[in-house]
């Protein structure tokens, strides 16, 4: 019997020849670290579910930025938590604010560093939507288009390199877009949630960040579990607004998204490997289940395998370390 000719096998066994044949490469220049900076605390505050990863006073957040710059990982993902927070969330676009003053401190130590300033405003709004609650309850979705503007254009003041709106507002790109421009701020692209689900993944994200809706949940905004061709829809609105790359998230459960995402689209993709991807993977591995550093090296070089040029890890740091021992 004849088998078809493949030395697959062969090259598989030495290490050399497996990393020749490789598809899929994880390097520490795709990796971007979140980091959640908060206002008035003195000490850094450990986040229950998400072990190794603290809300930071400023003093601090601008040493954790050395670390990671030092490590070679490009780019941070900033998430503020305002000291108060009001109906509008106000403290979004504060000229003082938590993030624009977090910009400033991280670029001043390490200008190199992109800072990528997430924007949204359930961190900063009392009742913890993304949005202005209108009569009856629900997003007015209009409304806040203008808040959000208003909170882009006054992080790019700050110093931030890269705006990236996570609220799934219709229409945001374009507004943002358009706002960024009037002030001058032409070459600050925009990271576009576009393919952003409603998803169970965000709960520790939630206790981090102080921002679980105190009312109702956001499905009315993000984006149903069951849908693919809507993400594909998504993206395309964003992308047309002037989206200058996009993003899926979380990534795990929606890795098929991403392949989709990234053959449709000539823009870079990124991935959020979100706070309860994180969380599962550290109560395993503290339970002695998982091996950590082989279960996150596979999952990271997986996103990237589906299509993702950018991986957002709270497993940043970890992974740059593991990457530079190999
Ligand atoms: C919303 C936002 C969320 C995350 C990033 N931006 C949570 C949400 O929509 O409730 C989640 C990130 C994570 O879980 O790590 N501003």
């Amino acid at each position: 019997m004849a088998f078809p000719a493949t030395r697959m096998r062969r090259l598989r066994r030495t290490a050399p020849l497996r990393d020749l044949v490789r598809e899929t490469r994880l390097n520490v220049a795709d990796l971007v670290m979140p980091l959640f900076v908060e206002e008035g605390i003195s000490q850094p505050v450990p986040v229950e579910a998400m072990p190794g990863v603290s809300r930071l006073p400023l003093d601090a957040l601008a040493r954790e930025a050395g670390e990671i710059a030092a490590l070679g990982i490009p780019a941070v993902l900033l998430f503020g938590i305002p000291a108060d927070k009001d109906d509008e969330g106000s403290g979004a676009w504060a000229d003082q604010g938590v993030v624009q003053e977090a910009t400033r401190a991280i670029k001043a130590a390490n200008p190199q560093l992109i800072v990528i300033a997430d924007l949204c405003l359930c961190e900063y709004t009392s009742h913890g939507h993304c949005g202005l609650l209108g009569d009856e309850g629900a997003v007015d979705n209009d409304a806040t288009l203008e808040l959000l503007a208003r909170t882009a254009v006054s992080q790019a003041r700050a110093g931030a390199d890269v705006i990236a709106p996570s609220d799934m507002m219709d229409g945001r790109v374009g507004t943002i877009r358009a706002a960024l421009d009037d002030e001058g701020f032409t070459d600050v692209p925009i990271l576009a949630y576009s393919a952003k689900f409603a998803s169970a993944f965000y709960g520790p994200f939630r206790e981090a960040a102080g921002s679980s809706p105190a009312i109702g949940d956001r499905r009315s905004y993000q984006m149903d579990p069951g849908n693919a061709r809507e993400a594909l829809r998504e993206v395309q609105l964003d992308v047309d607004e002037g989206a200058d790359m996009i993003m899926v998230k979380p990534a795990l459960p929606y890795l098929d998204v991403i392949r989709r995402v990234a053959d449709a689209t000539s823009l870079p993709v990124a991935a959020y490997n979100v706070s309860g991807e994180y969380a599962m993977v550290k109560a395993a591995c503290a339970a002695g289940w998982l091996d950590e550093r082989a279960a996150v090296l596979e999952t990271l070089t997986a996103i990237r395998r589906a299509g993702a040029d950018i991986v957002i890890s709270y497993h940043a740091k970890d992974a740059a370390r593991w990457l530079q021992a190999t």
